[in-house]
């Protein structure tokens, strides 16, 4: 396991602490440098990073408040990363706006997580899984991250946009471009402008299905959803663009991460993994303690609109913030024994992972029936899965990702 427990930053002047940087969550460096913060200096300031200066939130407590304070802590006044989209290439989508037409937005797509069509989902859903775990070969090595994550939640943007289903890949792709983070070693795109050109194409091409989805009767996918949509169907370019980047990034990284983290969790405490075989009744409740170990979203951003107190300090209007919640979800004034993983932790769902407030992640339940789903299919299958070797981690402040992770099921 590659999780640092020595404080890196030991000795630095607090002012001095830079948690944006993406190599420490390439790392697994994070832990010991939020505990400090969280201890010390619970709302600090970094005068100096390459995203300029910038507040971090790190307690449970001050994060709610912000989430919930939208009209203080704006998504739409500098967008919801550290790193600024270049105004010439910007790409609003509504978790890029505030109300009211952030709410108008959201509520066009929100149907397609309704109860009725979850359950719809859920059939096909386990019917996809059980394939792609049966298709997995038995005694020899293959990357998790391949041929279960990516395959599975790919399945499902194709099935949430119905997009062709043999061009699915494209989806992801796009979802990689999207997120990538352009400073890094091996970076997927490696300018603003590049990564602005391919997704332009990824808005031709959906762009032409939803044309054809406006022109018929409204149907139950995503597309329909939005050509149908009063706040949605004549949106510009850009706009198109942004909301679909955001559906995609949103329904494709961060369940693909919990798949990865999830499996990697429970090698990593074999004691959780037994509780589990003697009583799969916990799938659900590991489900949320999944969710809140992996913290797929490391932070959201705002930019504070009116000078405002937060934890003791005074952000200034115009200010960056960001609320961290790998360290919220670690707060041990908030959560007990918050760097154990447990499977049968009480009130599991109560991490931050999915956000809070007006933005919190509409996939939620969603993203909880594609992780039960996976664990019942597994249980049912597979006494073990053997991790073989190290996670290969993404370089990145934003997503929490998991690039390859080797395994191997015994025969
Ligand atoms: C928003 C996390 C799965 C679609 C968010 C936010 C977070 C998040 C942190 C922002 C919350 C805030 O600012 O307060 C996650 C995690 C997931 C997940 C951890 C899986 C484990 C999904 C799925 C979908 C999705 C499956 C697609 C169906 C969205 C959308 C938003 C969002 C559209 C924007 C909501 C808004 O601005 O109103 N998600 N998400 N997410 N998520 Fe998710």
């Amino acid at each position: 396991m590659n999780v640092i427990t020595r404080d890196p930053s030991a000795g630095t002047p607090l002012a001095r602490l830079d948690p944006s940087d993406p190599a420490l969550y390439q790392n697994e460096a994070w832990g010991p440098l939020f505990a400090r913060l969280r201890r010390e200096e619970p709302v600090h300031y970094c005068p100096e990073s390459r995203f300029g200066p910038y507040w971090s939130i790190t307690r449970y407590k001050d994060i709610m408040a912000a989430e919930v304070n939208h009209a203080a802590f704006s998504s739409e006044a500098g967008g919801i990363q550290l790193v600024d989209q270049p105004k010439e290439l910007s790409r609003p989508s509504f978790i890029r706006m505030d109300p009211p037409r952030h709410d108008e937005q959201r509520k066009v797509v929100q149907p397609i997580v309704g109860p009725g069509n979850l359950a719809n989902m859920e059939v096909l859903i386990r019917e996809r899984t059980c394939r792609v775990l049966d298709g997995l070969p038995r005694g020899e090595e293959f990357d998790w991250v391949e041929r279960v994550s990516i395959e599975l939640t790919t399945m499902m943007l194709a099935t949430l946009f119905d997009f062709p289903f043999e061009e699915r890949h494209r989806l992801t792709y796009w979802s990689d471009v999207a997120i990538c983070d352009i400073t890094a070693p091996d970076p997927l795109v490696p300018t603003e402008e590049a990564r602005f050109a391919e997704l332009k194409v990824m808005a031709e091409t959906m762009g032409a299905l939803f044309k054809a989805r406006r022109d018929g009767p409204p149907g139950f996918d995503l597309l329909s959803m939005l050509a149908h949509g009063p706040a949605t169907r004549d949106m510009p370019l850009r706009e198109f663009m942004g909301n679909l980047a955001l559906l995609i990034v949103g329904g494709n990284d961060t369940t693909r991460n919990s798949m990865t983290g999830g499996l990697l969790a429970l090698h990593q405490n074999p004691g959780e993994f037994r509780k589990l075989r003697d009583n799969p009744a916990l799938i659900p409740g590991m489900v949320s303690e999944i969710i809140r170990w992996v913290t797929p979203v490391i932070h959201m951003r705002r930019t504070a609109t009116r000078d405002i107190e937060l934890g003791g300090r005074t952000i200034r209007a115009g200010d960056k913030v960001a609320m961290w919640y790998v360290s919220g979800n670690r707060d041990e004034t908030a959560i007990e024994e918050p760097d154990r993983f447990l499977i049968d932790r009480p009130r599991a769902r109560q991490h931050l992972s999915f956000g809070f407030g007006v933005h919190r992640c509409v996939g939620n339940r969603l993203a909880e029936l594609q992780l039960r789903i996976l664990w019942e299919e597994i249980l049912a299958r597979f006494p073990a899965i053997e991790v073989l070797g190290p996670p290969r981690r993404i370089y990145s402040n934003f997503i929490h990702g998991i690039a390859s992770l080797p395994v191997r099921i015994p025969r």
